[in-house]
Order: C-alpha cells, then structure tokens, then sequence
C-alpha cells in the first residue's frame, strides 16, 4: 500500500507533487521521493522516513521540471532504506509502484544474465530494469512498456517517466487503484482522487489491466489486449473540509468528535426518519461477513444483529483467510464486504472470489468510487467523510450503522420485525447520536485513567456477546496506536486459559452494558478481580453501581438500551487508545509500520 502521484504541469512540479504525497501518506510513510524530466533530463531525489525529510532534501538539492512523478513507501520487499526509496531508476526511465511484482526473482536472474544488475532489494527496480532492457534493444518507451507489463506477475499501479521526454507518462493498472486526473493542459496521475483534489476533480479511474499514455494533451488508455479502451471522465465531489484537522491535534482526535454529526447525518440521509436500504432480503439464507481488522470487527458485531433481530444466519470471516479455507456458499446467500477505503486488497480479492457464488455481493465502503465498490452488486456507503487517522473510528461506527439498518431490513423482509418494532429499533438508533455526545464528555476521565495505562506491558478487553467483537476492536486500537500489547477475549472464555495472564501490573477493560449478559460477564469480572486483576469497568450508571465497587477504575456511559449499544461502546475503547498513545508520545496519526489502506494481499 504505496502512494503514487504523477504531474504533466505547466509550472514547476516538485511542490505540487509533495502536496499529493502529503495526501497519499496514509498509504505508507516509510520513504518517499520524486523524479522529474527538467529540459529533457531526468532526474530524482529520495528520502527515508516521513514525507517532510524529502520536502527538506529538495530545499538542499531542488529539482527542477514540469513532468514528474511521486511516491510515499510501505516497506514489502526491503527495509526502509533510501536505496530502496522509488522512484527507481535504470538508464533513461524511472518509475513509482504500488503493490507487489511477485515474479521479481525470476525477473532478476533474468535481468542480471544480461548485464542489468540492481542496486536495491525491492522487487520494484525489476520493472524498471526491465524497461530499460527494452529500450536498449532500441524500442520506444511506449512499447518498451508494453512489452514489459505483461512480464509483470502480481499486482500494480505504476508510472512511468522517461529521460528525453518532457511530454510523456504511462501508467498502469493492475490490482492497485490508479486514477487520472484532468486539468486545463496539465494531466495528473493517483492512487486515488483524494491525492489530485487540489488540483483536479476531473477524474478517469484505469480498469484492471488498463495502461495510459499520458501528454498534455490527454491519455490514451489501452486495455490488458492493447485494445483501446474508453473510461469515463468523472467529477468527483471530495468534502474539502474534512480533509483539514480543524484546531484538533490529531486527525484521529477529530475524526473521533465527529462520530455524533456522521451518525446523524447518515441517520438523515433519506430524508427526516431513518430509511432502510433498498436491499430485499426475502429467500436469502445466510450472510457472510467478509472484511479486514477493525471492518471485520464491525461485521463481527453484525452477525449477532443479524441472528438476533433477523434470524438469518451470519457468518463472519477475515478476508485474508475467506478465499483459502474453500466456504461453503450457496446461490441463495448474500455476501456482505465492509471496508473503510474501497481498495483492500484482501478484501477485494475474496469479494471477486465470492462473485459467481453468491446472490448477490453487497460492499459496506465510505469510498462509493472505490474498487471494492465498483466491483460490488449493491453499494451502501456509510457516509463518514473522509477519515484521515490510520486508525479507523468514525468509519468503523458508521459501518456499524449501515450494518444495523441492514440487519433491520433483513428482519422486515423475514417476517421477524413489525412496523413497531422497526420504529422502536429506529429510534434507538436515532438516540445514538446525542448518547455519543454525552460520552465524548468523558474524555478528561478518561485521560486521567490512561495515563497510568500508558505504563502497562500487557492490557486485556472483555466482553460478551457483540461486546466480545468491541473487546477485539478496543484491543487493536490500543495496539495500533500505543504499541502495548493488547489483547481481546470473550469474557467467559478468560477463565480456559488467558486468567493465567491476570497480575496486578495488567489492566483488564470490561466491557458491559447493564443487558441481559451483565451479570455473566461481572461474575468473569470478580474471577479477575478475585486474583487481583486491575479492572476498569465500562458500563451504565446502574452496571457501576452494581459491580464498580473495589474496581481499579469506572468509567460511567448513558444508558443505551437496545441492541445498538456496541456503537456507543466504540467511543471509550477509541478514547483510550487515542489517550494512551498520546501519553505515551507515539505517532497517532500514522502509527509505525502500518497505512491506512492495505492494498497488497
Ligand atoms: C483500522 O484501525 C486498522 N488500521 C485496519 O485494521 C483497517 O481496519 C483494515 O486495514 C481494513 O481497512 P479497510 O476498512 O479500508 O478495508
């Protein structure tokens, strides 16, 4: 999951280019560099770490030139090295990749039996070796090009730029996003729309297997046969603002106080009451949740609203595992995929292994002109804006609510839920907005108890029911953004095993809502307690009451009755990770080695 960014401008492009990256940093933040062809002669600059260590290269070293290409690093082959930095060069081409070459050995026997030897240890500097195999032997860059893609195994978005040509880029798509953008006798190059906005919202989005040739005065696009291809030029809308940290610290800290507005605008999306989606459950048999970390987490806790309110059976599984494990699916099923970007490549590749098996594959995205999106039957966008903070927060609640509006729908179309019902059910979702408020007004407490969190090694999340899936999403925020070692376990099954971990130094995070599992999950909760485990206890006033006293800490919820109660819950074990990783100073924003979009299996 790299970034990539390429500018055919009429002014110098190095800034514009570090503008883009500066929005494809969510993509990874390893390395990053540019190159540029300046009066015919190709040139770049790399730097390792963040963006601004190559915004401060660039000060020292300029580049000069109206063409040029960029890049911002997640490390998959080769350590975080200015070596291994893109873009990669060999004689006269450069080129930026995101995604895999999984044929790069092979490739580099090859290449080196002829002389052309690599300087790095990514699999990338193959393509580049490759090209400038090609035009050695005297082709063109354009069909150096076209000879060396289908060489490439795996999967790719790259650009390309050639020495000598100042009107020239191609790029290529395969199964990494690549969007063109369109400007007054300038051309640009993304992995996505957010990257071009500030110069562009005239975007043609490349297929699978599609190549351009870009000059200023447009792109010629081929498709995988070398057919030319017709994509649609599109505008897209990208809410500016959110795109801004708005006074906060840190873009997770907004994105955490904006959760309230995003459900109720999502809430009122279809007008004054809540509408169901437009998706008919009647005849199908079972839904099958596929998605990656916090997205799987939100299908976990809709398989109980599926079961409990809809009686459809649910099934849930991580996409990395979805595809291998040979499911069992039937033409009578729905196949329900949540992600956050769109563009997850583990998720997008058990979506299309899904495709032909299933009735019908519905895509939960807060990216409608996303690949997973585009490749879906049904698209239910969540409507959160833009979410900046690698750790997802409003994403991951407003999936929630898709989800619940899903389980409700199902439930009408089966027979299971009256119109009484749906309203009651409706209006506790409606409630959920100014319960939310209510619970960021927790944040000062909440601080307090995480800085003495910030301290431990080891912190465990419980929880019950669709507590058990927010004990495994509390524990991964935790984990993501502070680096602690955090750990998610359906309360009842502590006691077969993990209570060997209970000591006074590990925090225990419970999670429970004064409903029909409370009582279950205190008494796992006095088992820790009875071996002096450190308890914090999230519940409802009338749950601390009850089960807060010699606790190490309480933290107090509005009552949330109902069965929505795990998109309230989201908001403390958000708040405590994000409190944590500030106590402790870590990067909140863009945690070590991780991206906000994963789009490499
Ligand atoms: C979220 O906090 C994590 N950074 C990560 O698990 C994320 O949810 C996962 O990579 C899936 O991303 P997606 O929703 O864009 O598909």
């Amino acid at each position: 999951m790299c970034g990539i960014v390429g500018v055919l401008g009429s002014h110098e492009v190095a800034p514009l280019l570090v503008e883009a990256l500066k929005r494809l940093e969510y993509r990874g933040y390893d390395s990053a560099g540019i190159a540029t062809v300046n009066a015919g002669v190709l040139d770049r600059r790399r730097a390792v770490g963040k963006l601004v260590n190559l915004s401060d290269e660039l000060v020292h070293n300029p580049l000069a030139g109206k063409s040029g290409i960029g890049h911002t690093r997640w490390a998959t082959h080769g350590a975080a090295t200015t070596v291994n930095a893109h873009p990669h060069r060999s004689g006269g081409v450069a080129v930026v990749h995101n995604g895999i070459i999984e044929n790069f050995r092979e490739l580099r026997e090859e290449l080196a039996a002829a002389g052309l030897v690599p300087e790095s240890q990514t699999d990338t500097e193959m393509v580049a070796l490759l090209t400038r195999h090609y035009l050695d032997q005297g082709l063109s860059p354009v069909e150096a090009v076209r000879k060396t893609l289908p060489r490439l195994h795996g999967a790719f978005a790259l650009a390309f730029l050639f020495d000598g040509e100042d009107d020239l880029m191609i790029a290529a798509r395969k199964g990494s996003p690549l969007a063109i953008g369109h400007g007054d006798g300038e051309m640009y190059l993304g992995s996505d729309a957010i990257a071009l906005a500030p110069m562009t919202d005239r975007i043609t989005y490349l297929e699978e297997g599609d190549w351009a040739v870009i000059t200023r005065a447009g792109a010629v696009i081929h498709d995988e046969a070398g057919r030319l291809a017709n994509r649609a030029e599109q505008r897209i809308a990208l809410d500016q603002t959110r795109i801004e940290k708005a006074g906060y610290r840190h873009f997770m800290a907004k994105e955490i106080a904006e959760q309230p507005v995003v459900l109720a605008e999502a809430l009122r999306s279809g007008g004054l009451a809540p509408t169901l989606p437009d998706v008919d459950f009647t005849g199908v048999d079972r839904v099958v949740l596929v998605a990656c970390g916090t997205a799987s987490y939100a299908g976990h806790v809709a398989k109980y609203w599926f079961e409990s309110l809809a009686g459809l059976a649910a099934e849930v599984d991580i996409a990395s595992e979805f595809r291998y494990r040979d499911p069992v699916l039937s033409e009578k099923s729905f196949a329900i995929f949540v992600s956050q970007s769109g563009e997850t490549a583990d998720t997008l590749a058990a979506l299309r292994y899904a495709k032909e098996k299933v009735a019908k594959v519905l895509a939960v995205v807060n990216v409608p002109t996303s690949s997973i999106a585009r490749e879906a039957d049904v698209v239910l966008p969540i409507r959160a804006g833009v979410e900046v903070g690698v750790a997802s927060t409003k994403a991951f609640t407003a999936q929630l609510l898709t989800l619940a509006l899903l389980a409700l729908k199902a439930g009408v179309d089966r027979g299971r839920i009256s119109p009484e019902a749906l309203a009651q059910r409706l209006a506790e979702l409606q409630a959920l907005p100014g319960l939310m408020n209510h619970t960021l007004s927790l944040g000062p407490r909440i601080a307090e108890v995480a800085e003495e969190l910030s301290r431990a090694q080891d912190v465990l999340f419980l929880g019950r029911g669709a507590m058990f899936p927010l004990a495994l999403e509390g524990a991964l925020k935790l984990k993501e953004i502070s680096y602690i070692h955090a750990e998610g376990y359906a309360s009842g099954e502590l006691k077969h095993g993990p209570i060997a971990l209970i000591a006074p130094e590990v925090p225990v995070i419970v999670l429970a809502p004064r409903d029909g599992l409370f009582d279950k999950t205190v008494s796992n909760m006095q088992e820790v307690m009875a071996r002096h485990g450190k308890v914090l206890l999230i519940s409802d006033a009338k749950g601390v009451h009850e089960a807060g006293k010699g606790t190490w800490a309480t933290l107090t919820l509005p009552d949330c009755p109902g069965p929505f109660a795990p998109i309230l819950y989201a908001l403390p074990a958000q708040l405590l990770a994000y409190h944590t990783a500030v106590a402790k100073g870590t990067d909140v924003d863009q945690p070590r080695n991780l991206a906000k979009s994963v789009t490499v299996e």
